[in-house]
């Protein structure tokens, strides 16, 4: 029997609205049989900064047992999912901060070859949602990696409204169900897809 896929999921959230997408995200590759490293990146930002926003710093408590994201994860994943709030229409500096800690792993070529997709979130509708993803696809097309976007794959994508990858308007408030379905469907999308290529290449 083939060996379940591996997913990791990799994140920014400064007030957990990333982060629940993330955690719908691991529930969807799980359900869909993939084994599944949940990771934060770690705050760059300083402390001072981070303390301006009591929710930044309860989100940081709340989630300090999750752990951080190393350059192993990526190794062991057969497939990563990347979330980042949107900042100024790009992904958040603490997820680029930690992809910038990739050049040894693109240059040996281990990055490539493996399925990649990614999520966001924003305060608006028109805040950049979707310039974040394609920015971070950027660097999926740069390690040769394998994209797999949601499209309209699946109802839920007629609600949420964003083929490109599961997107919340945090305005609007906390993910609810469609956002959380969203998340649950693009991993199984990418689970499912990175299943086909594992079982192609054992063959
Ligand atoms: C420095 C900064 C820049 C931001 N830029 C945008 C933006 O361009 N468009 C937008 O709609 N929201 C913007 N936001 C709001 C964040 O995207 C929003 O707070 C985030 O998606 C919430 O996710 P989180 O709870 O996981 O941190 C910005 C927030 C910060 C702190």
């Amino acid at each position: 029997m083939m060996e379940p896929v591996n997913v990791a999921i990799v994140y920014y959230s400064a007030t957990g609205t990333v982060h629940a997408l993330a955690q719908a995200a691991a529930e969807g590759a799980e359900k869909a049989g993939a084994h599944v490293r949940l990771r934060k990146v770690a705050e760059t930002a300083p402390a001072e900064v981070v303390n301006t926003r009591p929710e930044w710093v309860a989100h940081l408590q709340d989630t300090a047992d999750v752990p951080e994201a190393g350059l192993d994860d990526l190794v062991w994943a057969d497939a990563v999912l990347f979330g980042a709030p949107t900042r100024f229409g790009n992904p958040a500096g603490q997820l680029r901060a930690f992809i910038d800690t990739t050049g040894p792993l693109w240059f040996q070529g281990k990055l490539a070859d493996k399925v990649y997709s990614a999520f966001t979130a924003s305060n608006t509708a028109h805040g950049g949602q979707e310039s974040t993803l394609l920015a971070l696809g950027n660097t999926f097309y740069h390690w040769g990696g394998i994209i797999v976007p949601p499209g309209y794959t699946d109802p839920v994508q007629f609600r949420s409204g964003n083929p490109y990858g599961t997107s919340h308007v945090a305005g609007d408030g906390s993910p609810g169900e469609v956002s959380l379905q969203a998340a649950r469907h693009q991993a199984r999308r990418v689970v499912d897809t990175a299943a086909l290529l594992k079982a192609g290449r054992a063959a």
